[in-house]
Parts: structure tokens; C-alpha cells; sequence
């Protein structure tokens, strides 16, 4: 009797147990699985959230033809050196489908593993029907067969290497790849979310053409423009020209492009609903006319029309190499808007880029930033194919991706509230004047002379934390406050600089800035990040008072 009530308890522990167990694990599963990556648009202000947090997208694109498994182990390490979160990457539809439904997605399970084991999320650029305003990783199959995949046209009838944009059969054949690519990423990475993006297509448009001038496409264009698209930028119906005048080329194919790319991106995302975005060869200043540039990209005068035709796309990506710094803000001007965020995905390298992602974080908000072709050297032979150490031209953005790493919570938490501000040296460009609340705030570059080998180099983001604290974070830059004009205060004293970073949201100091170092008070070459506590000074100095406004 006793030992059939010995036995009878152990199994109702064992079971209790194993019950509990199953609990558990079945509790710790659904803890454990990871939110797909979104964009949240919280009253006005957009941020990517991955794996259920804010995320500020420090990114790294591949050049062009790097995308291969037994080229990306020589690439991670370099990606590690510049200090990034992201890999930008193509998948190219040449290689996915080689032969007609037939796929094969293992260089993108080396990207997607390779990206997970090394600590990065990845963003898939699709290579699929358009290129840079051109077709060339479209497979054989689809460049063979004009007859059932044909070319747009140009205006003497001659097709150019652009796929038609109104053709069902291309819009079928791209639609299916990517949903199969959509596919698999869902069964390979639903568990670990390494994949937070998808760019479906890139720098749409055509080159050679304005327009699609086959038949099918004049038939549409001498019609009536589509109803939605003059509702929705409130115009008065009628044909192409009549509504767009000199335009009226390009807006066509922005419209039918758009159209093309949202519809692929919908059917993908009903697979897997990453967010999608497309990137712009931009128009400005170096081209003349469309077809010298992709015509019908979201280029800045087709902006309001890519909003209608591709809602799925959640911003108009800027691709940015604009050396001069006028030129960039204005495209961030353009681009930054209530309705697209300003993401740049692909950018020059060196240290002038290196200072531009300073004002695109801190003027304009960006979500995302990343420099383009990180791996050059596979491709130019005369350097050494060996190497696997960072080019030189990304070392500044290295520096910069560890500053924003370190800070990059606070970066996204003071965006759009008014309280973020860059400070960057340019040439003619020695200083820099902020007027906060309590205080104002000179930046001066420059100083002390340092040999900078006539490179330009200061740049720093500000942050008023409250009235009285401050977070400075930069390179080479002199910074000095003084209580605000007029405010009855005369000294701003320092209460305490600490030195340091910000981890899970929790400021750690390194060390306390005093004695010559506030004396100086100069941002290093390799960079710093203060958290400074400043306290105002009263006193009847007539000095900081001028005569003309006494009383
Ligand atoms: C922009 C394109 O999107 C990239 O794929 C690459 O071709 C670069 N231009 C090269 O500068």
C-alpha cells in the first residue's frame, strides 16, 4: 500500500511537473518571438521599430555585386569595423530564377545567416525589373523574349533597355519572384527577424526614354489621366499633356512605374509585411531632362505622384552623392516631409558624408543612413583583393556610427521635438550660433589648429536635454554657452560635464570633464559625448548689457 502511494506521488509530480514545463516553454516561446519590423508614425514622427524597439538604422550598403556566398566572409569584417547595425544587400532576380520558375535562394541564405551570426539586421534591395533606370538583372529568360517581355519604346519607336512598365506578363513574371523571395525570407526568418526591410526595385525609371512610346502605352497616354491621380492632386481632368504641360512624359511613366512597384510590393507583403521603400536616382543639378536621368522615379518633381500610385511604399528613399553640402540639405529638404521620412539609403563615403550625417540626423531627422559600396575593392583590381580591413574613405563613418551607436535612443527621442540640432564645419563655415531657452551656444571648428591635413572635419549633434542640461556629441569643435541675451544672467557656470554614453537608456559616465578640459573645452579628433548641467550666474555686469538697450 505504501509503496503504490509512493509511486502514485511521483507521478502526479511528474506530471504536475512536465505540465508546468510545457507552460513554460509555452509562455517563454511567445515571450520569446520577435515582432516583425515596423514604422510607426506616432503624431507626426516616424521611427523603425525592430524586434519591438526604436531603431535607429546605421546602415551599409554592398556594392553592386558583392551579394555572393563566397564573397561575403571577407565582407563581415569589415561591416564590424565600420560599426554598423545594418546590411543593405541586393538579391538579384538574374540568380534567384535563372530559369523560369525555378529558384534557388542561397546566396540570400548566406546574407540573411551571415547577417544574424555577425550581429546585423539586413535589408533586402530586390534587383528585379528596374535598375537604375535600366533592366540588367532581369534573367536571360526575360531579355531573350521581347515578344512576351517587351521593352518601353523610345520616341522613334526604338525599344531601349527598359522593360515596358504596362506589360501584365513582366508585372506576373517580377510579382511571382518576389513573392517567392517573399516566401522564403517568411520561412527562413520569421523566428529571428533579420530581414527588417525590403526595397523593391531600385532607382526606378527610365534612361535612353521619357516615355514609353510603344503602342500599348500611347494608346494610355493620349487618354484621359486616371481619375485617381487628379483627384488626388487636385487638378482638372484631361489628357497627360493637358494636365502636365511639359511634364506630362515623365509623370506618365512615374504613374505606370509606381503602379508596377506597388503592386509587386503588396502581393509581398501579404507574404510578409516588412516595410517596403523605394530609393530615387535623383534630378538635380547634374541632368538636364528625363531619360538623362530615370524618368518616372520618384525624382523631387514626381514625389506627389509616387504618394498616390504606391502607397506601400512607406518613404521615398534618397540615394544622396552630392558633395556639396547646399545641394544635400536642399534634397533633404525636399525629401523630409509630413508624409515621407527622410531615410537615405545609399551615400557617399569620406569625411565630407562623414559631416553630412550629422545634419541629416540632427536637421532633418533621418530615420536611416547608409554609405553605398563599402566593399570597393572587389571590384577595382588594382587594389588588393585580399584585404579584408575597412577602406580608408569609411574610417570617419566608422568614428560617427560609434558616437551614434552610443547615443542613438536619445538621438531618436529628440528628434522632431525641435530640441536636435547639428553643427558642422564647412569651408567659409568657422562657427556656429544656437539660441536655446536659457542659454546660447557657440560652436567653433578649427580649434586649436590642429593638423588636419586641410581636411574639414568638425561636426556635432546638440540636444537640450532641459532648460539647464545639454548633450553634446561630436568631433573637433569648441563649444562655449552663455546665459541668453537680456535674460538677467550673466555667467553660465558648469555644474557637472560628464563624459560618457547612454546603454538600454541609462546614462553611464565615464569620466568627469574639469580643469583644463572644460578650460578648453574642445571635442576631440576621436570624438566625445558630454552630458553637461550648466547653472546661471546673476550679476550686475553692465558689460553683457548693450548700451543701446539700457533703460
Ligand atoms: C545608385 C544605385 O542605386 C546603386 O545600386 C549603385 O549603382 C550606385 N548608384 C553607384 O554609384
Amino acid at each position: 500500500m505504501r509503496t503504490l502511494i509512493i509511486n502514485t506521488l511521483i507521478l502526479l509530480s511528474v506530471f504536475i511537473l512536465s505540465e508546468n514545463c510545457f507552460a513554460n516553454s509555452q509562455t517563454q516561446k511567445q515571450e520569446k518571438e520577435k515582432p516583425i519590423a515596423e514604422i510607426r508614425n506616432e503624431n507626426g514622427k516616424f521611427t523603425i521599430y525592430v524586434d519591438g524597439k526604436p531603431f535607429l538604422l546605421l546602415g551599409a550598403q554592398l556594392w553592386n555585386s558583392s551579394a555572393w556566398a563566397e564573397y561575403l566572409p571577407k565582407i563581415w569584417p569589415q561591416l564590424k569595423e565600420l560599426n554598423c547595425n545594418t546590411l543593405e544587400a541586393p538579391v538579384y532576380w538574374q540568380d534567384i530564377e535563372s530559369e523560369e520558375g525555378k529558384f534557388n535562394f542561397e546566396n540570400l541564405d548566406s546574407l540573411i545567416y551571415g547577417a544574424r551570426k555577425n550581429g546585423l539586421k539586413l535589408t533586402v534591395l530586390w534587383f528585379g525589373s528596374y535598375k537604375n533606370g535600366s533592366m540588367e538583372y532581369t534573367p536571360a529568360w526575360i531579355r531573350e523574349n521581347q515578344e512576351q517581355y517587351p521593352r518601353m519604346l523610345n520616341a522613334a519607336g526604338e525599344p531601349v533597355y527598359v522593360l515596358s512598365a504596362i506589360s501584365r506578363n513582366t508585372i506576373e513574371a517580377d510579382k511571382n519572384a518576389f513573392v517567392e523571395m517573399m516566401k522564403h525570407i517568411r520561412e527562413v526568418d520569421s523566428a529571428e527577424r533579420t530581414v527588417i526591410m525590403v526595397q523593391p526595385e531600385n532607382e526606378p525609371g527610365s534612361l535612353q526614354t521619357d516615355r514609353d512610346y510603344s503602342e500599348a502605352a500611347n494608346k494610355l497616354y493620349f487618354g484621359n489621366v486616371p481619375d485617381e491621380l487628379t483627384k488626388g492632386l487636385n487638378k482638372t481632368s484631361g489628357t497627360w499633356d493637358e494636365v502636365f504641360g511639359i511634364e506630362a512624359a515623365e509623370a506618365f511613366n512615374a504613374y505606370y512605374i509606381a503602379r508596377f512597384i506597388n503592386e509587386i510590393a503588396a502581393a509581398g507583403k501579404e507574404v510578409y509585411p516588412v516595410p517596403m521603400y523605394i530609393n530615387v536616382w535623383t534630378k538635380e543639378n547634374y541632368f538636364w531632362r528625363p531619360g538623362e536621368y530615370p524618368s518616372g522615379g520618384p525624382t523631387s518633381n514626381m514625389i506627389d505622384i509616387w504618394k498616390i500610385a504606391a502607397p506601400e511604399m512607406f518613404t521615398l528613399a534618397l540615394d544622396i552623392y552630392h558633395q556639396n553640402y547646399i545641394d544635400f540639405k536642399e534634397l533633404c529638404k525636399k525629401y523630409k516631409r509630413a508624409d515621407n521620412p527622410l531615410f537615405l539609403p545609399e551615400m557617399g563615403n569620406g569625411i565630407n558624408f562623414a559631416r553630412y550625417q550629422f545634419y541629416a540626423l540632427g536637421d532633418f531627422d533621418a530615420i536611416g543612413i547608409a554609405p553605398y559600396g563599402i566593399d570597393p575593392f572587389y571590384i577595382d583590381p588594382r587594389e588588393n583583393r585580399t584585404k579584408q580591413v575597412l577602406d580608408s574613405k569609411f574610417h570617419p563613418m566608422a568614428e560617427n556610427y560609434k558616437m551614434f551607436g552610443k547615443i542613438s535612443g536619445k538621438i531618436m527621442e529628440l528628434q522632431g521635438t525641435g530640441n536636435l540640432k547639428a553643427a558642422v564645419e564647412e569651408h567659409g563655415l568657422g562657427e556656429k550660433l544656437f539660441h536655446f531657452d536659457n542659454y546660447d551656444l557657440l560652436l567653433q571648428f578649427g580649434f586649436p589648429n590642429r593638423d588636419k591635413k586641410g581636411q574639414i572635419t568638425g561636426r556635432v549633434l546638440i540636444g537640450q536635454l532641459s532648460n539647464d542640461e545639454f548633450l553634446i556629441a561630436g568631433f573637433d569643435a569648441k563649444f562655449v554657452f552663455r546665459p541668453k541675451y537680456k535674460s538677467g544672467f550673466s555667467k553660465a557656470e558648469y555644474v557637472l560635464a560628464e563624459e560618457g554614453y547612454y546603454k538600454n537608456g541609462e546614462w553611464h559616465t565615464q569620466r568627469l570633464w574639469n580643469g583644463d578640459a572644460l578650460y578648453h573645452s574642445v571635442l576631440p579628433p576621436e570624438g566625445a559625448v558630454l552630458r553637461i548641467k550648466l547653472k546661471r550666474i546673476a550679476s550686475s555686469d553692465k558689460l553683457q548689457v548693450a548700451p543701446n538697450f539700457e533703460k
